[in-house]
């Protein structure tokens, strides 16, 4: 399981890193993956509204928000907001990166496309601020909340310190061990113990895609779902894509991986490979099993469509046979 912490505070060795680093320890002694974007430290532009997300779908500025958040926001199962108060909300830096997905919103409410994530991702918020009137948190609050609405991730909840001023202050809090403790464990539970499943294709770039993005939006949080190739492409095919988002489901954010690297992140339980079977890796413990599935790519767009209804109905009877 993949945890993802935007951290918004500039202040170095503050009380947001103090935070957010401890809840991301816990999170790892319980098993999860975990990465952290120190934001205020990317190539971060702020949205210029050039609206081409929403008519297009994708945003056209160059940065680190388009190569490396976009695509980790679709992977995360858990998305952790943590900032400091400055001007009643969140800092600019993070705010840029939130505006900015506004790409994601217009997927979702221009495009009609739904996310394969958006029945399992959870999102969670830390804030500290100095003051300790009654309405502090409640801009963060708000932008939060819209934040996760647009990445698909239920508001799990927030931890909220007032007070907290001195950058050592939200170390010397005395109960701060406790709530993260708490709220990870809360948070990461419906992820813990959940079935593995890998799919496995020559270049990850097409029927191992739709295969992992039905079984995660069909089973929810109820799986772990990977996907890698034997001889990973460049891109993810384009007419995939396309004959995916007939179905409604969003593509986009996705690249071909190697096996080897999807196996480093996720032992999976079963590996279903798609007539690559033999230059799968050896996983101990894994069950695999091979769909007969021709390669459509290079074949008219008809076909990839037969092999993406195919796909569909083996997912739907995988869930039946590999979940209680
Ligand atoms: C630009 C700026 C604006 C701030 N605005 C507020 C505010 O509106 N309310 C508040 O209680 N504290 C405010 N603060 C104080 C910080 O929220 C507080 O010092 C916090 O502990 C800093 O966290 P950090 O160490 O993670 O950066 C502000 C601080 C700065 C630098």
């Amino acid at each position: 399981m993949l945890v993802l912490g935007l951290q918004g505070s500039p202040r170095k060795k503050g009380n947001t890193n103090y935070l957010i680093s401890t809840f991301m320890d816990a999170a790892e002694k319980s098993g999860a993956r975990t990465i952290t974007i120190d934001v205020t430290k990317k190539n971060i532009i702020p949205c210029k509204e050039y609206t081409v997300c929403e008519k297009k779908g994708f945003c056209p500025i160059d940065d680190d928000v388009k190569e490396e958040i976009y695509p980790l926001l679709r992977q995360a199962d858990v998305v952790v907001v943590a900032s400091p108060i400055f001007f009643y909300n969140m800092s600019a830096q993070l705010k840029a990166v939130i505006d900015r997905c506004q790409t994601f919103w217009a997927r979702k409410y221009r495009l009609k496309l739904r996310d394969p994530g958006a029945k399992m991702r959870r999102g969670f918020l830390l804030s500290v601020g100095a003051t300790k009137g009654k309405n502090l948190f409640e801009g963060i609050q708000l932008t939060t909340q819209y934040f996760f609405d647009a990445i698909c991730a239920k508001f799990e909840g927030s931890l909220t310190y007032r007070g907290i001023e001195g950058p050592k202050d939200m170390a010397a809090h005395p109960t701060v061990i406790d709530d993260v403790d708490k709220a990870v464990n809360s948070v990461l539970a419906p992820f813990k113990g959940r079935k593995k499943v890998l799919f496995a294709c020559r270049e990850n770039a097409c029927r191992s895609q739709m295969a992992s993005a039905f079984a995660q939006f069909l089973a929810g949080d109820r799986l772990e779902v990977t996907n890698g190739g034997s001889e990973p492409g460049d891109e993810v095919n384009p007419e995939m894509v396309k004959v995916m988002h007939e179905k409604g489901i969003d593509m986009a954010f996705r690249s071909p991986r190697s096996l080897d690297e999807a196996i480093s992140q996720v032992k999976p339980d079963y590996i279903i490979t798609m007539g690559c079977r033999e230059q799968c890796p050896y996983v101990p413990n894994a069950q695999i099993r091979d769909w007969d599935l021709a390669d459509p790519a290079g074949h008219p767009i008809e076909f990839m469509r037969e092999i993406r209804d195919d796909i569909e109905k083996r997912v739907n009877e995988l869930i039946k046979d590999i979940l209680p």
